[in-house]
């Protein structure tokens, strides 16, 4: 029986995934490197100096160190001043409702994000407030695929991970979650490739597969 949620975030309670995408696209332009949607999508869920790999593999030279620090520095700054301009307004209309309907029917919420801005889009967006605990990109070592993340967040909600599911947009987010022993749900990305046990369209789908006490649901 599941008994806590554990959640990414950019890409599944709030669209950030595009704003990481156009400040690494913004990059890649300006060091007139090619840098497709494609890409874009394997950079759902890992770090960010793998995702830097990726947004340089058709590089036409190699970089040392020094300037790969200062090219991640960079895409962060810029993807900072986009999240300075977030606000509660740009959850999408039917995440808090499902959040607080869930609580309400007793499961316990966390994040589990590989980001280090997390805390920002939390304060910025009022997400936090619904959230029984965080695990962030602060907390851990190892980033998606490895499961550290998603143990974390189930060790903060005080839950074995079989009472857990991990609901992800990165097939890299599946990959951990499943490796974590949860329970994994798929959206957006992740649902298309069907990396999921269940692969979602709409967010308040999980009302459907978690239900309230003494209901029946799809699970
Ligand atoms: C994940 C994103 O949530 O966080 C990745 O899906 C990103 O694309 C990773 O690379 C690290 O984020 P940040 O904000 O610490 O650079
Ligand atoms: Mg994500």
């Amino acid at each position: 029986m599941i008994q806590g949620i554990c959640f990414d975030l950019d890409g599944v309670l709030i669209h950030t995934d595009e704003l990481h995408y156009l400040a690494w696209k913004g990059l890649a332009d300006r060091l007139g490197v090619p840098f497709s949607r494609e890409q874009g999508d394997r950079c759902r869920g890992v770090s960010r100096m793998d995702s830097l790999e990726i947004v340089l593999e058709q590089a036409g030279r190699p970089y040392s160190q020094a300037e790969k620090d200062a090219f991640a520095q960079e895409k962060n700054q810029a993807y900072r001043a986009m999240l300075s301009n977030l606000s509660p307004a740009d959850v999408p209309g039917e995440v808090v409702p499902t959040l607080k309907q869930l609580r309400q029917r007793g499961y316990r919420l966390a994040l589990a994000s590989g980001s280090k801005n997390a805390g920002l889009i939390l304060e910025r967006t009022g997400l936090g407030a619904w959230l029984d605990a965080v695990a962030d990109g602060t907390c851990i070592r190892r980033s998606k695929p490895d499961p550290e993340i998603f143990l974390t967040a189930a060790e903060l909600l005080g839950l074995p991970p079989s009472r857990c599911a991990a609901m992800d947009d990165a097939v890299a987010g599946i990959q951990a979650g499943r490796a974590a022993g949860m329970l994994t749900i798929a959206i957006g990305d992740s649902a298309v490739h069907r990396a999921g046990v269940y692969n979602l369209t709409r967010f308040d789908q999980l009302l459907e597969l978690f239900p309230g006490p003494g209901e029946e649901g799809a699970l």
